[in-house]
């Protein structure tokens, strides 16, 4: 009996091992730290305000408000911001932002 529970000890542990070695969802990590957070909204609101709109209900470009996303996969957007639309107005916001501050950006347009 005293192997047994040892036995369970040990995978009890090593059940352990492996939960702490699970990579953190992309979703809790991807956060920027307040201060970038402050300058990615004032640039959402200057800076794509100029084409989407000041409040983002559209203008030169498309809606940006949640009804007008909704239908529309995280993917697609991400997509959209970092390279831009080749052909439209959308310019690539690569050089000014990484993946996760797009992908944070974008749950701020969802009103995440
Ligand atoms: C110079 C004008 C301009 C600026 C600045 C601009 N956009 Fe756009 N954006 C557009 C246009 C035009 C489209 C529509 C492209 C098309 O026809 O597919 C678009 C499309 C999009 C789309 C896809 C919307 C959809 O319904 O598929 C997203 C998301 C987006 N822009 C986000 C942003 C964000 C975020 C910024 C600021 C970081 C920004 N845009 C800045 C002009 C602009």
């Amino acid at each position: 009996m005293r192997h047994l529970q040892r036995v369970q000890k040990l995978v009890f542990g090593l059940q352990l091992f492996l939960l702490l070695c699970l990579p953190i969802p992309s979703v809790w990590a991807t956060e920027p730290p307040p201060a970038r957070q402050t300058e990615l909204r004032n640039l959402l609101k200057n800076d794509c305000g100029a084409c989407h709109g000041l409040t983002l209900k559209g203008g030169m470009g498309p809606s940006l408000l949640p009804e007008a996303l909704a239908g529309k996969s995280d993917e697609l957007l991400v997509t959209t911001i970092l390279a831009g639309r080749k052909g439209t107005a959308m310019p690539p916001w690569k050089p000014f932002m990484n993946r996760d501050e797009v992908v944070w950006l974008v749950g701020v347009l969802r009103n995440r």
